[in-house]
């Protein structure tokens, strides 16, 4: 038995969970009027509905004596000082640092670090602004008009994700493109429309030795010669985000075109850093800064608010009480809003490679469920597909709608009709429908939890805040949980062997199981069929 769920605390949110089956989220409403204006919260541009949650004030204070009893608050002033969180990697982990927008200093191995933050926050606005007014040329001495981020991961979502949402802030004559599958088909579709001399590629890849990011940068490169020619300026159209300046050069990116970070941010925790340069050319970087700034204001809300008013503590101890105490297997997140389509995707990997653990930070196996498979689409179109299991399945999903109030010019009523529905949503998964008269598969039992984020507008500092509430979030279930939100040693064995079963299947390997070997020799037999079609 783990200490946390033999706590006096664990046991006591396990008695609740008997206690409160039967209640109804709609009841708790009735039984006080107030409950709206108790569990709602605001943050500059970002307002947080936790209403109609399946907790009443006693599951409220069991979840916060929880927190309160475990490693979270000593976790977190860990981590904002940079101690050593990421323990199997014997690293700080120092996002936050990255859009400190304080004086204050954040020692590492016994030097500040803030002084080289800023340093390539400096470099990142020199470049950006050299490339989005055209005084960075191309060989032929064009300006650049499109930039191609290649990259996987914390190297591709973020900047993707947040370039997407803020298409609206974006340069009216450059356009940003994100390479990330190793399917050719991906790199092929989007080198299709480009010329050589306007296109800027940014290898992002913090370890620079992904397969995935190297294979299209080679083919970018490949491609760029052969339709620019073998002599032209490789290094004026191909710039570098990494950690491995090494391994960056000898790809052939000058020096200076190097933009460095450092061991001690997480890939899915980089967009703050110069894995960010993408969002920078695309809204600026005075929008960047604003995307910090709205993240900072998160960080300090999460440092100073009391656990019953901190968003980031709620969110996360919601989650846990529908995970370990009333079996949610999924978290369901639903941005009402197209620009933010690509934040589920961006949430998957924040969460589930950060707490998709199952070894605590002591080695011990845990004896209790840790990070939800989070999944999600946009609103309305989730109406259309998903939301009948949601209404009437036989799983307990909680979900988080995610919307701005304001709307892009001239959608006015598309928007109002988006707001509309997801007001309705949320509500009818709270009530249900079980009107008399009503058959027994046309009832909505109702009783559905859900969270409701509603910004003022969808702006860099919005999206900064919104961003930082998940990443600590993610962070607060880590600490209650006791893992590590910040390895990732489960995807080493895929890598290990994607590299080996491609090294063997020629050798007719009779190293792996039946079925391995069977679809290695389909493989083999495809490729040597399409070789020699080839050739003919
Ligand atoms: O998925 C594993 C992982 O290491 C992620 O953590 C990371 O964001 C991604 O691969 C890409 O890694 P890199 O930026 O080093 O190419």
């Amino acid at each position: 038995m783990n200490l946390l769920s033999s706590s006096v605390s664990w046991k006591k949110l396990s008695a609740l969970a008997e206690e409160t089956a039967n209640d109804r989220i709609s009841d708790y409403f009735a039984a006080d009027p107030a409950r709206f204006d108790k569990m709602s919260l605001r943050l500059g541009e970002l307002f947080l509905d936790f209403s109609k949650n399946k907790v009443n004030d006693k599951v409220l204070k069991a979840l916060i004596d929880l927190a309160e009893h475990s490693p979270l608050r000593q976790r977190r002033a860990q981590m904002f000082s940079g101690d050593i969180v990421n323990v199997t990697e014997k690293r700080p982990v120092l996002h936050t640092a990255l859009r400190n927008r304080g004086q204050d200093s954040v020692i590492v191995d016994g030097e500040d670090v803030m002084p080289s933050i800023r340093a390539s926050l400096e470099k990142l606005k020199g470049f950006s602004e050299q490339v989005r007014s055209g005084e960075w040329k191309g060989y032929k001495g064009n300006r650049i008009t499109d930039i191609v981020n290649i990259g996987i991961g914390g190297s591709d979502l973020g900047p993707n994700m947040t370039v997407r949402a803020l298409l609206h802030a974006k340069h009216p004559d450059l356009k940003l493109h994100f390479v990330s599958n190793v399917d050719g088909q991906h790199i092929k579709k989007v080198l299709k429309s480009l010329k050589p001399e306007s296109t800027l590629f940014i290898v992002s890849t913090k370890t620079f030795s992904t397969q995935e990011t190297l294979l299209n940068a080679q083919t970018a490169r490949r491609w760029f010669y052969k339709n620019a020619g073998e002599d032209a300026d490789v290094g004026q159209h191909f710039v570098a985000v990494s950690t491995n300046q090494e391994a960056a050069m000898e790809f052939g990116i000058r020096q200076e075109n190097i933009f460095e970070f450092w061991a001690w941010v997480g890939g899915r925790y980089s967009l703050w850093s110069s894995i960010g340069l993408p969002i920078a050319l695309s809204i600026g970087y005075e929008g960047f800064i604003e995307l910090l700034e709205g993240a900072y204001e998160m960080d300090q809300h999460f440092l100073n608010a009391p656990m019953e008013e901190n968003m980031p503590v709620l969110m996360a101890l919601i989650g846990i009480w529908y995970i370990n105490f009333l079996g949610a297997e999924t978290q369901a997140v639903i941005p009402y809003d197209q620009a933010l389509h690509q934040l589920p995707a961006f949430l998957q990997q924040l969460d589930m490679e950060s707490n998709g653990k199952s070894v605590d930070i002591e080695g011990n196996p845990v004896d209790y469920a840790t990070g939800p498979i989070v999944w999600g689409q946009t609103g309305s179109n989730g109406q259309h597909a998903f939301f009948q299991l949601l209404h009437q399945g036989t799983r307990f999903v909680p979900i988080d709608f995610i919307a701005s109030l304001e709307a892009d010019e001239q959608t006015t009523e598309h928007h109002f009709a988006l707001l509309t529905n997801m007001l309705a949503q949320a509500n009818a998964f709270m009530n249900g429908d079980d009107s008399d008269g009503l058959l027994d598969y046309q009832m909505c039992p109702g009783n559905r939890p859900s969270n409701v984020i509603l910004l003022d507008r969808i702006s860099p500092r919005s999206l900064g805040a919104l961003i930082a509430l998940y990443e600590h979030k993610v962070f607060v279930q880590g600490a209650i949980w006791n893992i590590n939100s910040f390895d990732q040693w489960g995807v080493q064995l895929g890598k290990r062997l994607a590299n080996e079963i491609s090294r063997n299947i020629e050798q007719k390997s009779q190293d792996y199981d039946p079925s391995t070997q069977g679809l290695m020799e389909l493989v083999r037999a495809a490729f040597e069929r399409q070789d020699s079609g080839s050739k003919k």
